[in-house]
């Protein structure tokens, strides 16, 4: 971790390569790359939305994390909603910093990377507690939030644009140490 710092990132500016590291840390193809490049730079319009990145002292971006407080009127809590609501924690949609996006390059994982990017992100939220979503199954990711206190909300999740089932976690902030 010496070698890296975390901070604030210009995403929008950086954009590529947030995308390139995501693309191998996720898997992404380079269709799904153009169409996740729309999304993130209309993302960054939201209120409320930061991003942070990881940057060796070179200046390469090898990881990087972006998140907003939940607006109902989004996307993505349109989807999540009557899955929390199924399962009473719909009031999690309030009040509650979504986690949109983390992701470490393959080279930099288990080096703690991760969890400083979240963990540095929703400790300058004002809001009580965090949500996100994240693939339905053990997954390191899947670990790291169980970790930091995230617990199941509701699962499976279905995007329509996705084949994979997801799970929605939430977790009182700040996440544990
Ligand atoms: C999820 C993800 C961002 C985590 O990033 P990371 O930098 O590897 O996370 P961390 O290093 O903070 O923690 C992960 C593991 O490394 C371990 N670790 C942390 N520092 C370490 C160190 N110095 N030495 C050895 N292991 C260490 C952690 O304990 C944890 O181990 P465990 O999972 O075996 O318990 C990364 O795996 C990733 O990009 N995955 C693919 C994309 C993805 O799924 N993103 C989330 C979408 S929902």
């Amino acid at each position: 971790m010496d070698d890296i710092v975390v901070g604030p990132l210009d995403l929008a500016a950086r954009v590529d390569d947030a995308l390139a590291v995501q693309a191998l840390a996720f898997g992404l193809t380079a269709e799904e790359v153009a169409v996740r490049r729309h999304i993130v730079l209309r993302h960054l319009a939201s209120r409320g939305a930061r991003a942070l990145g990881a940057t060796t002292h070179g200046g390469r971006l090898v990881g990087f994390v972006y998140g907003m407080p939940n607006d109902r009127s989004h996307w993505w809590s349109g989807v999540v909603e009557p899955y929390l609501r199924a399962t009473g924690s719909e009031g999690w949609l309030d009040d509650s910093f979504v986690i949109t996006e983390l992701h470490v390059h393959p080279d930099f994982q288990k080096r703690g990377i991760g969890r400083e990017l979240i963990t540095t992100i929703t400790d300058s939220a004002a809001e009580p507690r965090s949500i996100l979503s994240a693939i339905d199954t053990e997954s390191p990711a899947r670990g790291l939030y169980r970790r930091l206190g995230y617990r199941d909300l509701a699962r499976p999740v279905h995007f329509p644009s996705a084949q994979s089932p997801y799970v929605v976690m939430g977790a009182p902030l700040p996440l544990l140490g």
